[in-house]
């Protein structure tokens, strides 16, 4: 078992990782347990999390309905309601066992339930495993802004058992190899190298160094004043197209997106010089070859752009990006002009 230290709390990844909860749950006393799934964590996930963790037998549990529009203040106020109803108190841990839709809810509900009580994140999708549920990011949408309200604030464990993944579909696998792409080719050209040649989309070792890669960035900038930002590589794009889509209630995940924002914003960074022609190519084959092209309409396109305006990551008129440096580093560009992002939207 791999065991990353975080800020002021461990990640623990592979099989050993449920008899480690056992042992957490042990040492730290705490009066009782609540566990927030959805309907599909419940049937895939809870039998395994309660067969390997006794002490978790009298848990409540709180099942919320699946879906990325169910990650609202509307579901905190259920949680909210379900914990004050079971005498939750300061000494009572929340377990967000799910995607990141369930981390980013429970984890900002457990972060202002009386002021904050204690909670772990058990990521079972990719995407949570090697993004959502490590950093201390949690929030809900609002008015049609992702992430819109929410806060920065630790679990005080994350038990990562890659064996949760096997239920989890094709395309959600897909939906969460887009971050560990990302993180590849901001911070580690050999990482990327690595990616091109296997042929799973997860394994151990994957999920264990992309946690890592993130951990070391998340360490330095807890609260993303400067570094953590080059996590955004291509989320400016990726946001702004997963609202707009979401927004004319169309299909779309947040890794797609995130495939789609990288595309255009590898477009961008070479045409700021950034990266080559020939790293353009092969980032745009190796990502082409694995997410299929998202159709844009006109409407889909003026909606992005104005989404894009509203991005958490601007300060001010200037549009920030995180673009790739050559392959495995990354720059921090403060003045992305629209029109630059108009090209790439042509050039997609
Ligand atoms: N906080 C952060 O730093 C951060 C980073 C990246 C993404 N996010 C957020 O994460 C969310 C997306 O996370 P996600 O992709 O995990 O989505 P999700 O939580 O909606 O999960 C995707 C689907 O898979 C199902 N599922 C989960 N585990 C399963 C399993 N083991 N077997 C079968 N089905 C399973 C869920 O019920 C859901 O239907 C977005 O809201 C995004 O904003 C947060």
């Amino acid at each position: 078992m791999a065991t990353i230290k975080s800020t002021n709390y461990s990640i623990y990844i592979g099989e050993k990782s449920l008899p480690t909860l056992v042992k957490f749950l042990t040492k730290n006393s705490y009066t009782n347990y609540f566990i927030i799934c959805d309907e599909h964590t419940f049937e895939k996930c809870l039998p395994t999390l309660l067969f390997n963790v006794p002490q978790l037998h009298e848990a409540e549990i709180i099942e919320l309905e699946s879906g990325e529009d169910k990650k609202t203040l509307e579901t905190c106020l259920q949680v909210w309601g379900a914990l004050t109803d079971a005498g939750a108190d300061k000494k009572s841990l929340l377990i967000n066992l799910g995607g990141g839709v369930i981390s980013d809810l429970g984890g900002f509900v457990a972060s202002t339930f009386k002021r904050g009580i204690h909670f772990i994140n058990i990521p079972t999708t990719l995407l949570s495993m090697v993004d959502a549920s490590v950093g201390g990011k949690t929030g809900v949408d609002f008015e049609g802004i992702k992430n819109h309200i929410g806060t920065t604030s630790q679990p005080k464990g994350v038990f990562v058992n890659p064996e949760f993944l096997k239920t989890l579909s094709e395309r959600q696998i897909k939906n969460g190899f887009a971050e560990v792409i990302k993180i590849a080719l901001i911070a580690d050209k050999e990482f990327w190298k690595e990616l091109k040649s296997v042929k799973e989309f997860y394994s151990e070792k994957i999920i264990t160094k992309a946690i890592e890669l993130k951990n070391t960035i998340v360490k330095k900038d807890l609260y993303e004043n400067d570094l953590r930002k080059c996590l955004n590589f291509g989320h400016n794009i990726g946001h702004a197209l997963e609202s707009a889509l979401i927004e004319q209630k169309k299909d779309i995940l947040h890794g797609e997106a995130v495939a789609a924002g990288m595309l255009m914003e590898a477009d961008i960074a070479n045409t700021l010089k950034r990266i080559n022609v020939k790293e353009l190519k092969e980032i745009l084959d190796y990502i082409n070859f694995i997410y299929p092209k998202i159709k844009l309409s006109n409407s889909t396109k003026e909606l992005l752009l104005k989404y894009i305006l509203h991005d958490k990551k601007n300060e001010g008129d200037a549009l920030c990006f995180s673009l790739p440096k050559n392959i495995g580093c990354y720059e921090l560009y403060n003045g992305v002009k629209i029109e630059l992002i108009k090209n790439a939207l042509v050039n997609y």
